[in-house]
């Protein structure tokens, strides 16, 4: 269980106000989104939880601790904004990388690396540079870069952000399918960035909305949608409602002084 109590960040020695008193929980099997206007803090939030950042104020706790920031790099699997995949590299040298920096010999980290690469649609392009994929695929290569460091708890910033609506779409049916499948044998949790309504209400549990920076949680919204989201309930009277919902709010806070 992940919460948040009060956490600020500032940059530029102070200048720049990027959150403000941000309190949120994730619990245990929880999908978590976190909904907000371009520069809010969105990523910042998620730098901060994943260890690459320390608050300046406020506590991050997990199962009711306090970690400091190398104890939270061990604890989640984070897939930033931008995919970094090493232009240099392979695909499958990029994916098995983080499992050689755990220390795993590099052939035992290719193979189990090699094992996921039909389920996640990235077969026969082992041997490709990441330019060689499309956006989708890439973004596919560093959510199993992720994946495969075996976290219980992931931190997903934008995962479709740069893709067309379809592909979109079916990634975001992917993503849901697959992350049912991986947690029907251990529990896991996600915190989701996303700035679109439409895919917080397809793939949450419950969503936060911040305001323009700096960043507060300006409200909390549960999607009582049932589980595993088939796309009835997606597209649902109720679903529709809880994303006009969530538009209306986000566009009033975007527009608010
Ligand atoms: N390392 C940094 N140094 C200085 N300022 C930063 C740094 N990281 C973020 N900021 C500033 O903090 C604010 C929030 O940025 P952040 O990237 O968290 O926004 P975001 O909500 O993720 O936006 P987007 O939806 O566009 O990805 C911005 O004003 C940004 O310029
Ligand atoms: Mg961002």
């Amino acid at each position: 269980m992940l919460a948040l109590r009060d956490v600020a960040k500032t940059y530029d020695s102070g200048n720049t106000h990027a959150l403000d008193d941000v309190s949120l929980a994730v619990g245990d099997g929880e999908f978590v989104a976190l909904v907000g206007p371009s520069g809010c803090g969105k990523s910042t939030l998620l730098n901060l939880i994943a260890g690459l950042d320390t608050p300046d104020d406020g506590e991050i706790l997990v199962d009711g601790q306090a970690l400091d920031a190398e104890q939270r790099l061990a604890r989640f699997g984070y897939m930033p904004q931008e995919d970094l995949l090493f232009p240099w590299r392979s695909v499958l040298d990029n994916v098995s990388l983080g499992l050689e920096v755990q220390g795993l010999p590099r052939a035992a980290a290719r193979e189990r690396a090699l094992a996921q690469f039909e389920t996640f649609g990235l077969a026969g392009f082992e041997d490709r540079r990441p330019r060689e994929l499309s956006g989708g695929m890439r973004q596919r290569a560093a959510f199993l870069r992720t994946v495969l460091l075996d976290r219980p708890f992931l931190l997903l910033d934008e995962p479709f952000g740069a893709l067309d609506a379809i592909t979109r779409a079916q990634l975001q049916t992917w993503l849901s399918e697959m992350l049912a499948e991986m947690w029907a044998q251990s529990r896991g949790s996600a915190l989701l960035v996303t700035h679109d309504p439409q895919e917080a209400v397809t793939l949450a549990d419950r969503v936060y909305l911040m305001s323009p920076r700096p960043g507060r949680i300006t409200s909390v919204i549960d999607v009582d949608l049932p589980r595993p989201r088939s796309e009835a309930a997606t597209t649902s009277e109720h679903a529709h409602r809880l994303i006009d919902e969530l538009r209306r709010q986000t566009e009033q806070t975007a527009l608010a002084p």
